[in-house]
């Protein structure tokens, strides 16, 4: 077989070859012993090749979602709907500690953060889940999941030391129970459990890895109940718990982000970045289970400052996915999950100081993917094939592309690539393949195309191929009389030894062909696969390997389909269109149709003579009318009384500690004056110093932290000092402000706002980096005795003990607004000035709060997304035109941003529905926080909405009569 061109890196095929087995067949059902224990279930099995479900062997192709991304528990159906639509099965998630345990001892997973929903949104999408409840996850997360009150804790964080053991114990009883429920074994969608995460390099002043650790954390998991297989997460394929080690996990797995997180860089893919010895490495780690990626990247974090998530979709865009998943694909990967489809949003505080408000991570959810999850779905002798070596000049004729075959019982599979695997060059070659691939009866004997699908209805097979732009293929049916042109032109048709051979260009415009009686081959090019669906007829709640080849319905649709049902010659679909789009039903459903509805509306369907159905559905525009956020009527209260002389801090915690609660940080001030030791873990904090002037100081020195980009600002009583207006990089500043003349035996009080930007993680055991402090961390007040003056703290209202039990212990900082609750909704606002909004700013450096409040009313059976969108004023500190800010955006009580404006790079905020009342008032508020002399004006705000998507999501009423 000659290929014509492969243009592009991108050109990768997978090869079907060889198989009359398509049935899940292969090797027996090997049930693998763990090392350490009687198995403790029998329906999530696993040998060398895949996991069992039920004994039926399936790939496992998912990706991470993280509910509390997404605080609207009736929108996670949703999420598990798009993922399961692009052929996924399954979704892994972490649980996010600090939002469960603000203090210590009192958990708590009710509203938002309750996890039952979850798990019965995941069952009714037919989604298979693993569940990575830490105690440690990293993940973006403020102390990479671990709350601020390990601050404290003396010992190592991720060992067996005693307290650190101790403060967990109470999070992983309280998650466990609630995860226990959810396994697969009491009918919940939870398959897999991973104790720990990446858990792969620690500091050489711990014993590491630490099977005491591991065992330990694994016996407290198993004696909670969870029985499913335990799975773990190294950050490379280093073999840390493997089986055979002195702590195995039952399944061992990798993650790994080949492209790392260089989004300023979005088309650079640096020499051998591909990985090239995983099998090897496996063979020798863990040859007796599964391949197993449970994170491979699909997308990047981006830092404050950063390029923006755009970038980052670009950096991993699906050229990407071509070359690299297919690699994975190379090695024979069978649990294989993506990080992240779907981001979500850091919102109430909850991201590390590495990242901003948005977690979208360039997470398309709609992408190349569906194609790879859906040839693997159909495609089950890959679970058993057996992944060769790289090879260059053996398969092809040239030394330019490099074929990794997979060869199994019958059929084997190959991936080709570039040698030089970033090469832009168009190379040429010839394939010697041997090859057989079984659809419903019929031989493919071989097919340059890639496969997308197929399905057998009756004696009829329908298959979907499809090719780059403008290349050349062929594919080969055996034993065949010959081929007919049913649609389009440009096939040629050729007969060699009883089989048919198709020849074509890929071009635009779709060709169907008929070989033999019943076998339909669809011929597409990647663009119009897209816009391909396949979905299951069966009941909701079924799993894709539940399905048949008749069983799902291929769907021509544009946008998304969700659903489908066929009952009484109807076919019912539910989806999503942003356009009048034409339906088509390809494959199923051609016999005995005689109706067919899109979202409950009847449709005008029209059936071609092969059967084809096809309707269209008209998109009807709404009229979205969305408030003007500027003549809207604000209310403003100054959001800083702290620096006038009339305050009161009485009532405020002293931060009076001589010594830390550990050894972490060393202290160089008379008492401990960061946050983390007093219980003020999120969002800001304000330190007051008291002092009698002695009339000899002169300026000083504060030393601050508050993690990357934070700013700080400073009084002596009423007058200002200076702010650090952050930079994306600095996490701790070090600025001498002079003082103005002090009059000696005059109290005075040092007034310190500082950011809080979340704790860093704890990525390495026995560093501890979570325990880096917050806050004033040094001082000196020139000309006066540093032990003099006596301090205050306060960060949230009532720190660990905090007030905001809806959005959790993260949500509320310290400014004097949140402390009293007035960026929940409708505070007294009576005595409040009028005012135009934040784009009135204020006039000098301080901190204003401002409020309104609008009704919505959006247009039912949309999806429209909507957004706050600050007017870009990347400009910066003083001198420049534009005056550093940043402000925090709260919508109905939720903080859902935080913008500073000299840094960036986020200016749109999006708040989803559920949180935004789409059918009611809605009440927002906005801290601008001015750093410099002349106060900040917020140059623009603005409510605008994204795409209109009509949608065919609804919760379905089970109960309804
Ligand atoms: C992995 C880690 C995840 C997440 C990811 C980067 O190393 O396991 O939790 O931090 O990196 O987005």
């Amino acid at each position: 077989m000659k290929l014509g061109h492969l243009f592009s890196k991108v050109a990768l095929l997978l090869l079907p070859l060889h198989t009359d087995a398509l049935a899940l067949s292969g090797k027996p059902h090997q049930f693998i012993v763990p090392e350490k224990r009687a198995p403790l279930q029998n329906i999530i099995t696993w040998d060398e090749d895949s996991l069992f479900v039920h004994g039926k062997r399936i790939m496992f192709y998912g990706g991470e979602f993280h509910p509390f991304r997404l605080p609207v528990p009736s929108l996670w159906l949703d999420v598990f709907q798009k993922i399961k639509a692009l052929g996924y099965n399954g979704v892994s998630f972490y649980s996010a500690w600090t939002l469960h345990e603000g203090k210590q001892g009192s958990f708590s997973a009710e509203g938002v953060f309750a996890w039952e929903p979850f798990f019965d949104a995941a069952k009714k999408a037919g989604v298979y889940l693993i569940a990575r409840p830490g105690p440690y996850i990293n993940a973006e997360v403020s102390g990479g999941g671990f709350p601020g009150f390990l601050q404290r804790v003396r010992s190592n964080l991720r060992t067996p030391d005693e307290d650190y053991q101790e403060a967990s114990r109470n999070y992983i009883e309280s998650i466990t129970r609630i995860i226990a429920k959810a396994q697969i074994t009491n009918g919940g969608p939870v398959i897999l459990f991973q104790p720990e995460n990446e858990y792969t390099l620690g500091a050489d002043s711990i014993v590491f890895p630490d099977a005491d650790y591991m065992n330990g954390l694994m016996q407290q998991f198993r004696d909670l109940g969870i029985v499913v297989p335990f799975i773990n997460n190294v950050a490379f394929p280093n073999g840390v718990n493997a089986p055979g080690t002195d702590a195995p996990v039952d399944i061992y797995g990798h993650d790994a982000y080949p492209l790392g997180f260089d989004c300023a860089n979005p088309s650079r893919w640096p020499d051998n970045a591909i990985p090239t010895n995983w099998r090897d490495l496996h063979m020798e780690q863990s040859p007796n289970t599964p391949y197993m990626l449970v994170e491979f990247q699909g997308g990047a974090f981006d830092p404050w400052g950063g390029n923006g998530f755009e970038k980052c979709a670009a950096l991993l865009n699906h050229e990407f996915e071509r070359v690299f998943y297919k690699n994975n694909f190379g090695v024979g990967c069978t649990i294989f999950n993506v990080y992240m489809p779907f981001g979500g949003s850091n919102w109430g505080n909850l991201g590390h100081p590495g990242g901003y408000s948005s977690y979208d991570y360039g997470a398309v959810i709609t992408d190349e993917a569906k194609l790879m999850a859906n040839f693997l779905q159909v495609s089950p002798a890959y679970l058993t094939a057996e992944p060769g070596r790289n090879t260059s000049g053996l398969y092809t004729d040239t030394n330019a592309i490099t074929v990794t075959p997979l060869i199994g019982n019958k059929t084997n599979f190959y991936v080709t690539r570039q040698t030089r695997y970033n090469s832009l060059d168009s190379t040429s070659y010839k394939l010697r393949l041997q090859t057989n691939y079984d659809v419903g009866g019929f031989n493919v004997l071989y097919s340059s195309a890639e496969i997308f699908t197929w399905k057998k209805y009756g004696s009829r097979t329908v298959v979907v191929v499809y090719g780059g732009p403008n290349e050349l293929h062929e594919l080969a049916v055996s034993n065949t009389s010959g081929g007919t042109a049913v649609e389009g032109s440009g096939v040629k048709f050729s007969n060699r030894n009883g089989n048919t051979i198709l020849n074509w260009e890929t071009g635009s415009t779709r060709r169907v062909v008929r070989v033999g009686q019943d076998l339909y081959i669809v011929i597409l090019d990647r663009n119009s696969v897209y816009s391909h669906w396949v979905v299951s007829t069966l009941p909701e709640g079924s799993y894709t390997h539940d399905s048949t080849a008749s069983s799902d319905l291929i769907v021509k649709a544009g946008y998304l389909i969700r659903t489908a049902e066929i009952s009484s010659g109807t076919i019912a679909l539910t989806g999503d269109i942003n356009a009048t789009t034409e339906i088509e039903i390809i494959g199923g459903g051609h016999e005995n149709i005689n109706s067919f509805t899109f979202n409950g509306e009847k449709l005008q369907h029209t059936k071609d003579r092969i059967g084809f159905i096809k309707a269209t559905v008209p998109f009807k525009a709404p009229e979205v009318k969305l408030p003007d956020l500027s003549s809207l009527s604000w209310k403003y209260t100054d959001s800083l009384p702290e620096i006038r002389n009339s305050y009161s801090d009485a009532a405020w915690t002293d931060a009076d500690h001589a010594e830390p609660s550990n050894t972490y940080w060393n202290l160089t001030t008379p008492t401990v004056l960061w946050g983390g030791e007093y219980g003020y873990h999120t969002g800001s904090l304000i330190t007051r110093g008291h002092f009698t002037a002695n009339g000899d100081e002169s300026s000083l020195l504060l030393n601050v932290s508050g993690g990357s980009a934070f700013g700080f600002s400073a009084w002596v009583n009423e007058t200002y000092l200076g702010s650090w207006p952050g930079y994306d990089l600095y996490s701790i500043a070090n600025i001498t402000f002079t003082l103005p003349n002090l009059i000696s035996g005059k109290k005075y009080v040092l007034t310190i706002l500082s950011d809080h930007m979340g704790y860093f993680g704890n990525w390495f055991p026995g560093y501890n980096e979570m325990k880096t402090p917050r806050g004033v961390i040094g001082y000196e007040l020139q000309g006066h005795d540093a032990a003099d003056v006596k301090w205050k703290i306060t960060g949230n209202l009532g720190g660990e003990n905090f007030k905001d039990r809806v959005q959790g212990p993260l949500n509320e900082g310290g400014m004097w607004a949140e402390r009293q609750g007035y960026h929940l909704p409708s505070p007294p606002m009576k005595d409040w000035e009028d005012s135009k909004g934040p784009t009135a700013g204020i006039s000098k450096a301080g901190v204003g709060f401002f409020t309104t409040s609008f009704n919505l009313d959006m247009p039912k059976g949309y999806d429209i997304p909507l957004s706050f969108v600050f007017a870009n004023s990347t400009s910066g500190t003083s001198g420049s035109a534009v005056l550093a800010y940043r402000c925090q955006l709260f919508v109905n009580g939720y903080q859902f941003g935080e913008y500073i404006n000299n840094i960036g790079p986020q200016t749109s905020f999006p708040v989803p529905e559920g949180i935004l009342n789409y059918h009611g008032t809605n009440f927002v508020a906005v801290s601008l926080w001015g750093l410099e002399a002349e106060g900040a004006r917020v140059e623009g705000l603005k409510l605008v909405h994204g795409p209109i998507i009509q949608t065919g999501s609804w919760e379905r009423r089970e109960d309804a009569y």
